[in-house]
């Protein structure tokens, strides 16, 4: 960890044992994986300053919230959570608010937070994030909003504490930032450029996690398979599976365009690594897909997947899909709905295409109106559930192994199988974080349900 960091965690540790009673923090998360990886890290930070972490909005005495700007709804649901503290932070002066991530790197919405939000304390984005406890301190001394955002990152900093949502899996950084200026996307210019971690260093955080009983772990990266530490992403994944403790192993985001036979033989050969793979397609029409930038074909990405399915026979795919992508016709929707008959995943994340300022579709003629959109988007949803729900269906009777997560609302526990299938079935809360054989006995769309055996 970075001196500085070790320093200020210190400093605050000091500062909170002078209260009666521990202050209490919340983290609030936005966004995807990364993002999420990042909380774990603020939430670590924040429990070695002495705060003890809540649930409670009403309770907390400090609130992050690490923002998400992917897509405008995204950025929509901070404001409406950031107006909702206004009284909070009237009725409670000491009443700390903290913003973080994505959204933070982009100028007007820190403009906009200084005029609109003047309450907020703290304000740092994605490259600094172990500059926390010092800004923390500062904020601590001074009146007013302290603002501190870079523009790259100058070094990955390793070892910063971190509080794990589950005991029993964890998710790992292999990289951060992009090189792939998709046209629609912000995440490069949010995130910078892609470094990634030393093998070494991964693998010392894999150990330490599997010694901690993490049995699955997820390797995190807007594009893993351009991973690029010394060797390559499939040497990567052979390293991670020879590390004892660990029963699973799972990789996000892939791009089609690096994805690698070898890495395809590892899936393949290395029992930890999952059958599971996310492999985002955006959009299924030629031209869309050279306008977004995406560097690969419609029929490219389809012989990959078929590529793929005949190595690994049980594979789980799942993918990415976007509509509305500005000059999107009827025609080039429909090559979507191809790429979905004819990839058949076992679920797929839909979203209605958002305009980013600053990237250079937002320049792009044609932008598409919003109820063509919206009737795309219905209908590409009707058939991605129905591939999902027939593709669920045929796990009928199968027995699969779950990692089980926990109890839900319905009082039966629940997991995740390999190929990432989500299964509820009865049993006792002992069993969270083992890996149980689990009979399907019943198939809905979006999870199954099951009884030991
Ligand atoms: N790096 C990953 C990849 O390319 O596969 C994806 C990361 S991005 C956070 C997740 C998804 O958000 C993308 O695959 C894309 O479908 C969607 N997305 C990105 N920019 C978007 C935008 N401007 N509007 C709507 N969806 C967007
Ligand atoms: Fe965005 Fe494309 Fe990078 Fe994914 S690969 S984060 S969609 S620019
Ligand atoms: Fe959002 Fe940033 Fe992830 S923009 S999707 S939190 S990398």
């Amino acid at each position: 960890m970075e001196k500085w960091t070790s320093y200020y965690i210190e400093k605050m540790a000091e500062v909170n044992r002078g209260f009666p009673v521990p202050p209490k923090a919340l983290v609030m998360t936005y966004g995807c994986q990364m993002n999420a990886r990042d909380s774990e890290k603020l939430a670590g930070m924040l429990v070695e300053m002495g705060f003890d972490m809540t649930e409670d909005e009403d309770a907390a005495d400090l609130v992050i919230f690490n923002t998400c700007c992917v897509r405008e709804n995204a950025e929509n649901r901070l404001y409406g959570n950031l107006g909702n503290f206004k009284v909070r932070k009237e009725q409670n002066r000491n009443l700390k608010l903290v913003l973080c991530g994505c959204m933070m790197q982009q100028d007007m919405v820190v403009e906009k937070i200084k005029t609109s939000y003047p309450y907020v304390d703290v304000i740092f984005g994605t490259f600094n994030i172990y500059r926390f406890p010092q800004l923390l301190h500062t904020s601590m001394e001074t009146k007013g909003m302290i603002v501190d955002i870079w523009q790259e990152a100058p070094e990955i900093v390793e070892d910063l504490p971190s509080l794990r949502e589950y005991p029993f899996k964890a998710g790992v950084n292999i990289m951060y930032g992009c090189d792939n200026f998709c046209t629609f996307c912000i995440v490069p210019y949010v995130r910078g450029r892609e470094r990634s971690r030393r093998p070494e260093d991964i693998l010392a955080e894999v150990e330490a996690l599997a010694k901690d009983g993490v049995r699955e772990i997820m390797l995190l990266g807007q594009n893993v398979n351009s991973y690029a530490g010394d060797i390559s992403f499939a040497e990567l994944l052979h390293k991670v599976s020879e590390v004892e403790g660990i029963a699973r192993i799972r990789f996000m985001s892939s791009h089609p365009k690096d994805m690698t036979d070898d890495v395809i033989e590892a899936i393949r050969d290395l029992p930890k690594v999952c059958n599971y793979l996310h492999l985002p397609f955006q959009a299924g029409s030629d031209k869309l897909l050279h306008d977004m930038n995406r560097k690969h074909t419609k029929k490219w990405y389809l012989d990959l997947i078929d590529k793929v399915k005949a190595e690994i026979p049980n594979i789980s795919l799942t993918t990415d899909i976007m509509v509305g992508f500005p000059g999107e016709t009827e025609e080039d929707f429909e090559d979507t709905l191809d790429v979905v008959r004819h990839g058949r995943f076992a679920s797929a994340f839909t979203f209605i295409y958002s305009r980013r300022l600053g990237t250079p579709a937002d320049h792009m003629e044609d932008q598409v109106c919003e109820s063509v959109v919206k009737d795309r988007f219905n209908r590409l949803l009707d058939e991605v559930n129905r591939i999902t729900g027939e593709l669920s269906a045929e796990k009928l009777g199968q027995v699969l192994e779950v990692l089980v997560e926990g109890v839900g609302k319905d009082g039966l526990l629940h997991g995740r199988a390999d190929d990432n299938s989500l299964v509820h079935f009865a049993g006792g809360s002992e069993l969270a974080g083992q890996l149980v054989d689990v009979k399907i006995i019943e198939a809905k769309t979006f999870y199954l349900t099951g009884e030991i055996v």
